[in-house]
């Protein structure tokens, strides 16, 4: 097997991340977001990630404030991201420490990154709520039609950021000359401590 630092797989791991967050059609753009349910049961779903900022370890994503994975990540800000890239054959598990943010100078700047498309999603219903017949998750109106810039600031209330900060990367790379498995451990007061495991 090639030698190779931690350094240069964390260049990588960064690189990535930052690629998933500025690319629709980059496999790292759709993570699977796990958090643990107010019944105590493992809860985990497809999210965007919308920002990475490297220098602070945070990932960002979007969501309704009344979804049901806000009042989860408040019970319990330890969540888990799973990204996969099929092309390069690298999965990370990071676990990350979240904060929810509404009215703060990180949410507004997120919300001016939307696209009206996008703020459909905050002028309904929040997700996972039962309902009579299938709905379309903003109000009929829009289907076919992109609302105008005014008719999105009623979504603003219901808009939140959601902010990860890096705690720990688990990063698997496989290879047909065998697998490659690497530990990052952040501390508390940001030093890094780095690890081998077997895949
Ligand atoms: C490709 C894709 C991207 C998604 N992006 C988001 C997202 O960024 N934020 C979000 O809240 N839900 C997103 N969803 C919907 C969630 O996966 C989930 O169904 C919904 O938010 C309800 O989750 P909850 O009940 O756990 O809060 C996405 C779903 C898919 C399939």
């Amino acid at each position: 097997m090639d030698k190779i630092s931690h350094g240069e797989i964390l260049k990588k791991i960064w690189k990535h991340l930052q690629m998933g967050a500025e690319k629709r059609n980059h496999p790292f753009h759709t993570p699977v977001l796990a958090t643990v349910s107010e019944n105590n049961l493992p809860s985990a779903r497809i999210v965007v990630l919308r920002r990475f900022i490297k220098d602070e370890r945070a990932l960002i994503f979007h969501s309704h404030i009344g979804a049901p994975k806000i009042k989860e990540i408040q019970n319990n800000p330890i969540v888990s991201f799973v990204f996969y890239h099929p092309q390069e054959k690298i999965q990370l598990r990071v676990t990350a420490t979240s904060s929810i943010h509404t009215n703060d100078s990180i949410a507004e700047e997120q919300w001016q990154r939307t696209q009206l498309l996008s703020r459909r999603c905050y002028l309904g219903l929040p997700p996972s709520q039962i309902c009579e017949n299938p709905a379309p998750g903003f109000p009929e109106e829009f289907v076919n039609r992109k609302p105008s810039i005014e008719e999105t600031v009623i979504g603003r209330k219901n808009f939140a950021a959601i902010l990860s900060i890096i705690n720990s990367i688990d990063c698997l790379e496989l290879n047909v000359h065998g697998h490659r498995r690497s530990l990052f451990l952040w501390s508390e007061n940001n030093s890094l401590q780095t690890k081998w495991l077997t895949p």
